[in-house]
């Protein structure tokens, strides 16, 4: 480890004038997520918006709900976000929850939930398993690594969802979750979740629905008479239901919800530890403080918007999504992967090397995800892009022709999920990302 300069605390601080104009230069190195130029980690619903989220969170940005009696006000803010989404999902009276700081601790918390649920009701089962589709994300196989649970991966079908046949014939006597997406992030595409409900209560296993990014998405499309495909508490056999407020929730980051159907499965996400000289212990969620910033800002951001609000981004983020489609099949070398049903899509070629496309892009600013298996780059439509739709439609089209003379690609490319690189000819790909991360995080 080496540490320079920058790791020794200043003799004096600065002045808040010399500390921001420093953070203000540091952020000009990012994605210019406000100018669209991003397609995912940033769900941006506009000036006023982020006015809201901004008083919010700094009223609260100290508050602590990790103690309710003394936060009573973070209480009602989490209690009434996890009602109104769990009406939104159509949840019955039994329906409860909580607020998370992502979409990976809700899953972990779905996860450890089925695992102690079986533990106690299932005790034969000394090796449980969770059955997955191979587009599921990989915040599931971290919970059941952390969680000592096997994960299962099934194929995908033709239309990229889970393959029926196979997960039948994958489900045994340890099986004690199966998963399906709403949407998944690779494809945009939902998962059988009906066929999957019926598999789940033919076998007495919990189904888990992975709605982080489509939750705050799905029933608003289904209201304004979109084809949206049945995900929520309607089917029978779902028992719970993850959806991330900081995603098309337009909260700020660290807010996501984890509902369940009914309470005896969310006391198997608490943990208590009683004879602590500190006191009795009893906690709901992973984290012990709990942050009151993000659960504030969702509040205040959920009841600004209202049904109206979310509407009109779902609509406007709907239109956008098809002019892109559109602008990208008339390029004659593009496709759109599989039946997305959102604003969550992959483009793929079968005539032109879709990673050197990703550079050429670049250069001009854009910042696409890549996708291996097969190959394709990764849209994630947001309410920025409408301004900018036709620019990159533009400027996409020139970059498809220049690709044409440009060089090859190689054949072995995988691409970096959330890094927006592609890498060749590395053989050991658990080191290299090994070493990507040692190398990113060093001091
Ligand atoms: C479908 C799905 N589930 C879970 C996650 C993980 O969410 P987070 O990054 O908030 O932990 C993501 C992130 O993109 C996702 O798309």
């Amino acid at each position: 480890m080496t540490i320079n300069n920058r790791g020794l605390f200043l003799k004096k601080g600065l002045s808040p004038d010399e500390l921001l104009t420093e953070m203000r230069h540091a952020r000009t190195a990012d994605v210019g997520w406000e100018n669209g130029q991003s397609w995912g980690l940033v769900y941006h619903a506009g000036k006023e918006v982020d006015q809201i989220i901004k008083e919010a969170y700094t009223l609260f940005s100290h508050g602590n709900a990790l103690d309710p009696k003394a936060f009573p006000s973070l209480k009602k803010f989490e209690t009434e976000v996890v009602a109104k989404t769990a009406s939104l999902f159509n949840g019955g009276d039994e329906a409860v929850g909580a607020m998370t700081s992502g979409g990976s601790e809700s899953l972990l918390l779905a996860v450890k939930a089925s695992r102690d649920q079986a533990r106690f009701k299932k005790p034969d089962i000394s090796e449980p398993e969770i059955i997955i589709p191979e587009s599921a994300h990989p915040a599931l196989d971290k919970a059941a690594h952390y969680l000592g649970v096997k994960t299962v991966r099934i194929p995908l079908d033709t239309d990229f969802r889970a393959d029926l046949d196979t997960l039948r014939s994958s489900v045994n006597k340890n099986t004690i979750m199966l998963v399906g997406s709403a949407p998944a992030y690779p494809h945009g595409v939902v998962d059988p979740i009906k066929e999957l409900g019926e598999l789940a209560l033919e076998r007495d296993i919990n189904l888990h629905v992975d709605a982080c990014l489509g939750g705050f998405m799905l029933p608003f499309l289904e209201r304004l008479n979109y084809p949206v495909p049945p995900f929520d508490f309607r089917v029978p056999g779902v028992t719970s239901i993850s959806a991330d407020l900081h995603k098309y929730g337009y909260s700020a980051k660290g807010a996501s919800l984890i509902i369940y159907r009914y309470p005896e499965l969310r006391r198997h996400q608490f943990f208590v530890l009683t004879n602590w000289p500190g006191g009795l212990f009893g906690s709901a969620t992973v984290t012990g403080t709990r942050p009151g910033g993000p659960i504030a800002a969702a509040w205040a951001v959920i009841n600004y918007l209202g049904e109206e609000g979310y509407m009109r981004l779902a609509k406007e983020v709907m239109e956008t999504t098809r002019i892109l489609q559109d602008g990208i099949e008339k390029t004659g070398k593009l496709e759109i992967l599989g039946r997305p049903v959102m604003s969550v899509f992959a483009m793929g070629s079968s005539q032109l090397d879709v990673y050197t496309l990703a550079d050429l892009m670049a250069e001009k600013g854009w910042q696409l995800g890549r996708q291996h298996n097969p190959p394709a780059l990764h849209f994630i439509v947001t309410p920025p892009h409408t301004k900018i739709r036709e620019t990159f439609l533009s400027e996409l089209e020139g970059s498809v022709h220049r690709v044409k003379e440009g060089p090859e690609a190689c054949e072995d490319a995988a691409a970096l999920y959330a890094m927006m690189g592609t890498m060749c000819h590395q053989s050991d790909l658990k080191t290299f990302t090994l070493n990507y991360l040692d190398q990113t995080y060093r001091l």
